[in-house]
């Protein structure tokens, strides 16, 4: 049985095979509508999610199945005090697949200890966001037309943006990739991605503050969010939340093929006029994050023939 609780738990030859298989489901809707029927998807969500839980039920009625779960820990009885371990094992007995999101570090890795069905990390604390990974690689493919030989810009909380960090692991395994780590130095990029994943993996990078100074060097420029909810004090949070904000005057020297990507939900360092430059995929991004959902069910429940 496969789970998905890191973003290197699928290899790159996997991984281009589940990327095709999107396409093929964008391309052929038709073929994959029954696939699922008679299977469940339950999704557990122990913190705010709106993209990610409803993403995943979507992609499961798309494929003919169904969806069951919680979108709040407190309407489940582990306000009660059930544990993740008793949790996966009761609704193992309802479900086919669980996707998981915490807030607590490895408790996805945890489930998949005790889990009779296949366990999708949806999101765990700072940690990893795998299948937000498949959905920035599955529009980088299709926006781009490549994975290899670009340089990709990272902007904004780096520190606790977890969809940076399983980025960087999933991109630092194709040739010819540089990163722009860009971040006040308070939220920079944890040093175990640069010591563990980008190093050792060879990869050019750079760790700066400005974003108009680094624009014009970036194919791929993805923003994201200071983490509100991450933070030890609000001071601080409020000191650093405005840090990054891109509008159309910082574009000004921005290649005119960069794509702009960002995991959502945005807060305001997007400025919403940017929304109307072609560039602007982070839309697209959302619609591309059903389709590689829907490849990994496939996947994971060995229904992608
Ligand atoms: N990108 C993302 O994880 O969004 P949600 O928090 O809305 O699921």
């Amino acid at each position: 049985m496969r789970h998905l609780i890191d973003p290197i738990d699928i290899s790159v030859k996997e991984l281009d095979k589940l990327l095709d298989l999107s396409l093929d489901i964008i391309a052929h809707k038709d073929k994959y509508s029954e696939r699922c029927k008679g299977k469940k998807i339950a999704t557990l969500f122990y913190e705010p999610s709106t993209r990610t839980r409803l993403s995943f039920e979507a992609a499961m009625l798309e494929l003919g199945g169904s969806v069951l779960g919680f979108s709040s820990a407190d309407s489940s009885s582990v306000s009660k005090g059930e544990s993740i371990e008793d949790t996966v094992r009761v609704v193992g007995c309802f479900a086919d697949v669980i996707a998981m999101r915490h807030p607590n570090e490895g408790a996805p890795m945890l489930a998949s200890m005790y889990s009779p069905v296949p366990i999708i990390n949806a999101g765990d604390g700072g940690h990893n966001h795998p299948t937000q990974t498949l959905t920035d690689l599955l529009t980088i493919l299709r926006e781009k037309g490549k994975l290899e030989n670009m340089t990709i810009g990272l902007c904004g909380d780096l520190k606790f943006g977890r969809t940076v960090h399983s980025l960087v692991k999933a991109m630092s395994r194709y040739a010819g990739i540089k990163f722009v780590f860009i971040s006040p130095k308070e939220l920079k990029v944890p040093d175990y991605i640069i010591s563990e994943v980008v190093e050792p993996a060879g990869i050019p990078y750079e760790e700066v503050t400005s974003l108009e100074e680094n624009i014009s060097k970036l194919d791929v420029l993805y923003m994201t969010r200071v983490q509100r909810e991450r933070f030890f004090n609000e001071a601080d949070y409020v000191r650093l939340k405005d840090t990054y904000i891109l509008d159309k005057a910082k574009l000004k020297d921005a290649k005119e093929d960069m794509i702009i990507l960002h995991p959502l939900p945005r807060v305001n360092e997007i400025a919403t006029e940017v929304d109307e430059d072609p560039r602007a995929a982070y839309f697209r991004q959302v619609m591309n994050g059903k389709y590689v959902r829907m490849a990994l069910i496939l996947t994971l429940l060995d229904l992608a023939y």
